[in-house]
């Protein structure tokens, strides 16, 4: 049996129960604003053999929740490990970001792709989660994640990043049955990849849907959308318990369609009001965000000043988490994430007292 958690606010607030202060934790908390992480990525030599060396990502994972001391960690990982695993080749260009040494580049090439098995080509990721569980000691609960099938899709047709990625929505318009055949094949392997996560001990799992804002209204839900709702189908049977986040960036006018995916809660971007965000989904589920993460920059009176708001912004109900409404800017000085968790805890305290 495994321990029950010392601090389960996450897990609370995804359920709607009533918690003494929103968990607060931050999307990309491990990452280069941190002076530690450069040290460890730096004896790692580069970021792929950061996250396939067990007690590298493991460090780095804890990082951010010891100098914080965040209500959860995540996994210390890569979203494109999933089509490094379905044989595209993945590695980081310094400076450049992602890339595959071989992306997808023809009908042929989609209708063959492979669905890699969790235990064997991702193993060093649940060997990581393994780890992880085990260095935490059930202090907070630990964050699995993947990302959506449209967002992989996007950097399999694209070769790397993007600010467009005309390459998968070229094919939305031209070739809508074949994406969606490479979208089933994500849908497929993301599910076994999270469920997989979930048995070695993630206590909670997140999609992230980075580029779910670049379709339009009816290509959101049949190619960002649907496969999120076939996800959060096959997760509920087979990681029964484990709450699930969908995180779709530019979805502040979707958030009833995701809601009605049956997932725990919604990460939240800047662009909607927690308010408004609360009344589209009619608090029928958890709702994690969204401070702009560029408030990190600005002085610590503004930090406070804007951690306020989105307290006050979401109300005094239960189902908060609060977070960025993105990933945290490699430029943040460490001490204003300091600044910024202080002011979550001193603000529930000046509410319950
Ligand atoms: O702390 C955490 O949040 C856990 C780790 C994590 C990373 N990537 C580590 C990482 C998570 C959850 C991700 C998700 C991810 N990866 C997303 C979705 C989230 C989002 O921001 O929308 C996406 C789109 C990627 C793909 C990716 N990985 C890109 C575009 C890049 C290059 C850009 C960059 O920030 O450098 C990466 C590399 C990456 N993933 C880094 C980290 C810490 C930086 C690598 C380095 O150390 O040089």
């Amino acid at each position: 049996m495994a321990e029950p958690l010392r601090n389960d606010r996450l897990l609370r607030a995804l359920r709607r129960q009533p918690v003494d202060r929103p968990p607060v934790w931050l999307m990309r908390q491990a990452g280069r604003y941190l002076p530690e992480y450069r040290a460890v990525r730096e004896r790692a030599g580069d970021f792929m053999t950061l996250c396939r060396t067990r007690e590298l990502a493991c460090e780095v994972t804890l990082q951010p929740v010891e100098r914080f001391d965040l209500d959860a960690a995540i996994l210390f990982s890569d979203i494109l490990t999933v089509p490094d695993a379905m044989g595209l080749g993945l590695h980081f260009v310094e400076g450049e970001g992602p890339a595959f040494a071989r992306p997808l580049r023809s009908a042929a090439e989609i209708r063959a792709l492979p669905v890699p098995d969790p235990e064997s080509e991702l193993r060093y990721v649940l060997d990581a989660v393994r780890t992880i569980k085990r260095a935490l000691a059930a202090r907070v609960p630990l964050i699995g994640f993947a990302g959506s099938p449209w967002t992989l899709a996007c950097y399999m047709l694209e070769g790397g990043g993007s600010r467009e990625f005309v390459g998968a929505r070229r094919l939305r318009f031209e070739r809508p049955a074949l994406l969606a055949q490479l979208l089933d094949t994500l849908t497929t392997a993301v599910a076994r990849y999270l469920a997989a996560q979930a048995a070695a001990g993630a206590d909670a799992l997140m999609l992230f849907d980075t580029w779910g804002g670049l379709l339009d209204a009816e290509g959101f839900r049949r190619f960002s959308l649907a496969p999120l709702q076939r996800l959060t189908a096959e997760l509920a049977a087979a990681a029964p318990g484990v709450p699930l986040i969908v995180f779709s960036k530019g979805a502040g006018t979707r958030l009833s369609e995701l809601a009605a995916t049956g997932c725990a809660g919604l990460g939240v971007d800047w662009s909607v009001s927690l308010t408004a965000a609360r009344a589209a989904v009619a608090d029928g589920v958890a709702l994690q965000g969204n401070l702009d993460p560029t408030a990190l920059l600005a002085n610590p009176r503004a930090i406070r000043e804007r951690v306020a708001a989105v307290l006050k912004d979401y109300g005094d109900a239960p189902g908060h988490v609060f977070n960025l409404g993105h990933g945290i800017l490699p430029a943040t000085p460490p001490e204003h994430v300091a600044v910024l968790v202080r002011a979550v805890r001193e603000h529930a305290d000046g509410v319950a007292g």
